[in-house]
C-alpha cells in the first residue's frame, strides 16, 4: 500500500501566490527591458529641411542642459480649433530640469524610458494670436495672451482655445506674463485650495523669493493673511516689497525653531524635517509641500522622498501635512490675470535670456538661487 502525503491548503495558496508574483515581477521587468531598448524618438529619423521654418529647442537624449539645441523645426498650421501663436516670451521651471535630465527615473515611464518621446521643451508662453482655425470664436489675429503648452522654447506654439490660455492684461508685459502660469497657478493652488487660507491667518512661505515663491507672497496678502517669508539675506527687502509682514533670513535664523504657530506653511523648499514643521503648525494648521531640493538631489527616489514622508505621516498627526501636484487650467489663468490687471499681483523678472540660450537659463534655475522668475525672449 502507497500513503500520499498532501500539503496543507494554506501552503498551496501562499505558493501559488509567490509563483504568480515572481510571474508578474519578471513580465514587468521584460516589458521594462523592451521598452527601455525600444525607446525612440523622431531624432532617429532621417530628416527632411523644413519647408516653413522656425526656431525652436529641441533634445534628443537625456542628460544635462547642454544637450539643448536651437535647431529648425516645421513651423505648425493650426486646424479648425486651435491658435497658431507667435510667441513673444516664454520662462523656464524646475520641471525643464526633470524633463531634460528625465529624473526622476519613474517619470520616464510616461516621458520615455531611455530618450525622451517629445523632443520638445518649455511650457511657459506669452505672445501674440498670428492666426485661428475656423472653428475658434474666442479669439482673433492680433489678440495678446499667455498660457501652458509643450513646446513653447520656440517661435510659434500651437493652442486649443479651451485650454489653459488666457488674454494678458494689458498692465503686464510679455516677459512678465510668461513667467505665470506654472509658478503663478501653483501658488494660487497651493493658497487658496491646499491651505485654504482664511482673512488673518498666519502663513510661512519657505522658499519666499523664488518663482512659486514671489507669486504666493503676494496671493496670500490678497487673501488676507499674515505673511512670513524666508529666504536669504539678500532677497529680504524684495520679498518684504510683495507685502510680507515678515521676512526670516534662512541664513541667520530657523524657523522651524522660533516661538509661532503658523495656520499653514508653503514649503517651496523641502529642506526641513517634517516633524520640525509640525512643530511650528498650528494644531489646526496646514502643511502644503510644493516641491524642493535641485538636480542633485537624487534620480531615483530624489525629489519623491518629501511627498512620501508627507503622505506616510500624514495620517498620523492632528494638522494637515500634504504633497500637491498643481494643474494648469484655463479658470485659474483667468483668476491670475484678474489679480495682476488689479495690480494685486506683479510677476517678478530676475534674468533674461534669449531663446539661443535657453541652456544657460536653465543652468542657473538649477543652481536653486533665482530671484523671481527667470524668462526667455524672443529676439
Ligand atoms: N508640486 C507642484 O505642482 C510644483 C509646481 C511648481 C514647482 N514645484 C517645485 O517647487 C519648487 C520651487 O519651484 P520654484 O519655481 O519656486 O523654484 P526656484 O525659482 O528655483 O526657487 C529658487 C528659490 O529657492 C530659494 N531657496 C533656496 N534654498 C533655500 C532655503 N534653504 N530656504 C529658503 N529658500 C531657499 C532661493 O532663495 P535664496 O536665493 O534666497 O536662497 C530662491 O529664491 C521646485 O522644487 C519645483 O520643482 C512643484
Amino acid at each position: 500500500m502507497t500513503t500520499t502525503w498532501k500539503r496543507p491548503l494554506w501552503r498551496r495558496i501562499l505558493r501559488g501566490l509567490a509563483r504568480a508574483i515572481s510571474i508578474v515581477i519578471a513580465l514587468l521587468i521584460v516589458a521594462l527591458v523592451i521598452g527601455y531598448v525600444r525607446s525612440d524618438n523622431e531624432c532617429s529619423n532621417p530628416k527632411q529641411p523644413p519647408a516653413h521654418p522656425m526656431s525652436a529647442i529641441v533634445y534628443c537624449d537625456y542628460g544635462t542642459a547642454d544637450n539643448l539645441k536651437l535647431e529648425p523645426v516645421e513651423k505648425p498650421t493650426p486646424d479648425d480649433g486651435q491658435l497658431l501663436v507667435k510667441v513673444r516670451a516664454a520662462a523656464v521651471n524646475p520641471l525643464d530640469w526633470h524633463f531634460i535630465r528625465g529624473t526622476p527615473y519613474v517619470m520616464r515611464l510616461s516621458a520615455g524610458l531611455r530618450k525622451p518621446k517629445d523632443i520638445r521643451l518649455g511650457v511657459d508662453f506669452s505672445g501674440t494670436v498670428e492666426a485661428v482655425g475656423k472653428n475658434v470664436t474666442d479669439f482673433k489675429p492680433g489678440d495678446e495672451i499667455f498660457g501652458g503648452r509643450n513646446g513653447a522654447f520656440a517661435e510659434y506654439v500651437l493652442v486649443r482655445p479651451d485650454r489653459a490660455v488666457t488674454p494678458k492684461p494689458a498692465n503686464i508685459s510679455f516677459e512678465q506674463a510668461a513667467g505665470v502660469p506654472i509658478a503663478g497657478i501653483t501658488a494660487l493652488q497651493a493658497i487658496r485650495d491646499q491651505a485654504k487660507i482664511q482673512p488673518g491667518q498666519k502663513v510661512l512661505i519657505n522658499g519666499a523669493s523664488g518663482g512659486v515663491g514671489t507669486f504666493a507672497v503676494q496671493i496670500a496678502k490678497t487673501y488676507g493673511a499674515d505673511v512670513t517669508g524666508v529666504c536669504s539675506g539678500r532677497n529680504v527687502e524684495m520679498v518684504r516689497s510683495l507685502g510680507a509682514d515678515r521676512v526670516i533670513d534662512y541664513t541667520k535664523d530657523d524657523f522651524t525653531k522660533g516661538g509661532v504657530r503658523y495656520d499653514a506653511i508653503i514649503d517651496n523648499v523641502g529642506n526641513r524635517g517634517l516633524l520640525e514643521c509640525k512643530r511650528v503648525l498650528a494644531p489646526n494648521g496646514r502643511y502644503v509641500l510644493i516641491g524642493g531640493g535641485g538636480p542633485e538631489r537624487g534620480n531615483w527616489i530624489g525629489a519623491l522622498a518629501g511627498p512620501m514622508k508627507a503622505f506616510l505621516l500624514g495620517p498620523f498627526v492632528k494638522q494637515e501635512m500634504g504633497f500637491f501636484v498643481a494643474q494648469l487650467n484655463k479658470a485659474d489663468l483667468k483668476v491670475l490675470a484678474d489679480m495682476m490687471e488689479a495690480g494685486k499681483v506683479t510677476p517678478v523678472i530676475d534674468r533674461q535670456y534669449p531663446l539661443a540660450q535657453v541652456p544657460e537659463a536653465i543652468k542657473y534655475l538649477e543652481e536653486g538661487h533665482a530671484r523671481g522668475k527667470v524668462i526667455i525672449t524672443m529676439e
